[in-house]
């Protein structure tokens, strides 16, 4: 009996050292990790680095929020929003000072069932051919932005928008860079988390669950 429990609190010591590791890489946004994954296979190329604008990733956002729905059987997204809606929606909804509004000159999208992790979404679902590949490679690119949006049961849409406009001197967000809040998913360039459920309810499952059992234990 004695053996069971402590085999039990090894156990779950063992679990609650896991949640700690989960909880402490949910602090990450995933846009943010992608942006970072695409430099280094950028700088494995010798190019430059690219600028993480907060600007375009959010624009990128409402680009892919609103082609929700639009996901093939393929994981390609069917949906081509007008050229005017990035200056007329997607810039306003994001608090983009308009006169700032720069060229935007390679998007990749894809969509895929289920989350994955921001490695595998950019070999699976980004960058998966030749196009997308040189969409990234491109020299001219100077500033990237990510977004990513998803409901609990998918599918998830990723935007990529590239600029070769100066850096930070385009797609400003308003209100000292802070823009307006978006309501659902993740950009990066800006330090702040995901607006979505998927990462705190996996976080509840793994942390809540074993600190329940040790108490009754
Ligand atoms: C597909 O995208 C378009 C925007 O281009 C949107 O109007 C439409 O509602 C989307 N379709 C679905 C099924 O969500
Ligand atoms: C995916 O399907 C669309 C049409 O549904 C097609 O145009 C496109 O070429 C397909 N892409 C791949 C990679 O098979
Ligand atoms: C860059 O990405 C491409 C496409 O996914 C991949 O084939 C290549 O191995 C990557 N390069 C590096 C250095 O990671
Ligand atoms: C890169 O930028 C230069 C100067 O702005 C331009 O002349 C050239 O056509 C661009 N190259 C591509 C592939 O867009
Ligand atoms: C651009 O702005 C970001 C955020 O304010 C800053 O971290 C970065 O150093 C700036 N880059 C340049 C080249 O000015």
């Amino acid at each position: 009996m004695v053996s069971i429990i402590s085999c039990c609190k090894w156990f779950l010591t063992l679990h609650l050292l896991f949640a700690a590791l989960v909880s402490a890489k949910s602090h990450g946004n995933p846009a943010n990790e992608l942006v970072n994954i695409m430099n280094q296979n950028r700088t494995a190329a010798k190019l430059s680095q690219l600028n993480d604008n907060a600007g375009l990733s959010c624009i990128a956002l409402q680009y892919i929020e609103a082609c929700q729905g639009n996901c093939t059987s393929n994981n390609t997204v069917k949906c081509k929003p007008s050229e005017n809606d990035f200056l007329e929606v997607f810039a306003p909804n994001c608090g983009v000072e308009l006169p700032t509004f720069g060229t935007i000159t390679g998007r990749i999208v894809g969509c895929q069932p289920k989350y994955v992790e921001p490695l595998e979404a950019f070999s699976r679902v980004l960058v998966r051919d030749r196009a997308a590949l040189s969409v990234l490679r491109e020299k001219n690119h100077s500033e990237v932005g990510v977004g990513l949006v998803g409901n609990r049961h998918g599918p998830y849409f990723w935007c990529v928008l590239f600029s070769n406009d100066r850096i930070n001197s385009t797609f400003v967000l308003e209100n000292g860079g802070k823009g307006i809040k978006q309501r659902k998913g993740c950009y990066s360039g800006a330090n702040i988390e995901c607006s979505e459920a998927k990462r705190t309810k996996l976080f509840l499952l793994v942390t809540i669950f074993p600190v329940i059992f040790t108490i009754f234990i």
